[in-house]
């Protein structure tokens, strides 16, 4: 079968190679839709519902299509065979939409509802129960410009961001697929030191550690949307052959604020890494880096924390600081202001790629 893992617009070459890496070959990368396809089975599925890092969701294509209007949002659904439902199932749609269109995201998941019913009932002679809140099986419908996606969603509705270590909500925190992303792109070795100096709530920090560590990113999840299809044996199976090391790395959070970071030694226990994390309350600006050093980050923006001077004397104190590391991973809304400085202060940018991240415009600089 063809199933695609979604991930934030920007990363799709991220997850792509993380695929890559448990052995599956993957058919198509959809650059800017945040969307990478590749053939397995069902415990491919499982798979990387359980361990992939930079994934949001895991789906199993129905059909892929180019549409023009409503009506045919409705013959596309209703030509898929759904007999892998039992009768006794619930469903729900799950609609989306990006672009511009006559039509509302309601409107397709109201069509695609209809489509789903009209086609069991024709296929099986029995009319499907409709459950938004708590379905047995969830068809997402998205339509991005021109194009229809359908798909089984063997995820859920608490997407893989979902990791269940926040035990303390910081008031923007970074998504930890992206944080996962951004540690993949630092190419940081287990041997050197990784600096968050803005570390918040610890999210950045915590993912390098269950990465070295093989801790699954679900490990704390009890529900995957597949186990009330298949069960619960191959999700047993996959687990039985996960082995977690305990090797000691080298991680230092900074941060400006204590709540923060006894809110990132809280996350960091749960996670159950808090032993090979160092948290220091200091400033991004006043740095003490050895030769070498690794710094990912994900600095205020201004948006939603600060002002605009205030983050430009940040971004230039801080870049200031951190002329000694080896390499440097930023996000950032402000991208200007950190090109700008970066540039001032003689950093050679080695990528920079926009990155769409709850909303936001952001761009990760990689920084040398
Ligand atoms: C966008 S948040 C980081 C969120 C973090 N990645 C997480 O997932 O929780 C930026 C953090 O930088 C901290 N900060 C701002 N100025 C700082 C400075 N000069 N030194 C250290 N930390 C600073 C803020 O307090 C905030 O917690």
């Amino acid at each position: 079968m063809i199933i695609y893992v979604t991930t934030a617009p920007g990363l799709e070459d991220v997850s792509a190679e993380e695929v890559e890496s448990f052995g599956f070959k993957v058919k198509e990368v959809r650059r800017g839709k945040g969307r990478v396809f590749l053939e397995g089975d069902e415990l491919t599925v499982v798979k990387l519902n359980y361990l992939a890092r930079t994934v949001e969701r895991v789906l199993i294509l129905l059909r892929f299509e180019r549409f023009e209007s409503l009506d045919d949002v409705y013959r596309i659904v209703r030509d898929i065979d759904f007999s892998f439902i039992k009768p006794d199932q619930s469903f729900a749609i799950r609609p989306s939409r990006v672009g511009e269109h006559d039509f509302t995201s309601l409107d397709v998941g109201r069509i695609a509802g209809q489509a789903v019913i009209d086609s069991y009932m024709e296929s099986r002679g029995v009319r499907l129960k409709v459950n938004l809140d708590e379905p047995d099986v969830i068809i997402r419908v998205d339509v991005i410009n021109d194009e229809i996606y359908v798909g089984l969603d063997t995820t859920g509705d608490y997407a893989l961001h979902r990791r269940g270590y926040r035990i303390y909500d910081h008031p923007a925190p970074l998504n930890p697929v992206i944080a996962s992303a951004l540690v993949m792109l630092s190419q940081w070795k287990c041997d050197e030191i990784l600096i968050d100096p803005m570390c918040g709530s610890g999210t950045i920090l915590i993912e390098s550690a269950m990465m070295y560590r093989n801790i699954p990113p679900q490990k704390l999840r009890e529900d995957f949307q597949f186990t009330r299809i298949w069960g619960y044996e191959l999700l047993e199976r996959v687990k039985r052959e996960v082995f977690e090391n305990d090797v000691d790395l080298n991680l230092v959070g900074i941060e400006r604020f204590r709540k923060h970071l006894i809110g990132a030694r809280m996350n960091s226990d749960r996670a159950g890494v808090l032993d090979t994390i160092d948290y220091v309350q200091g400033d991004a600006t006043r740095l003490c880096l050895k030769k070498g050093d690794v710094i990912v980050t994900n600095p205020p923006y201004g948006l939603r924390i600060a002002r605009k001077g205030i983050i430009e004397r940040l971004y230039e104190g801080f870049l200031e600081s951190a002329s000694f590391a080896s390499r440097l991973v930023v996000i950032t809304a402000e991208h200007k202001i950190l090109r700008e400085k970066a540039e001032r202060l003689g950093y050679r940018i080695e990528e920079e790629r926009w990155v769409r991240y709850g909303g936001l415009n952001t761009k990760v600089f990689v920084l040398i």
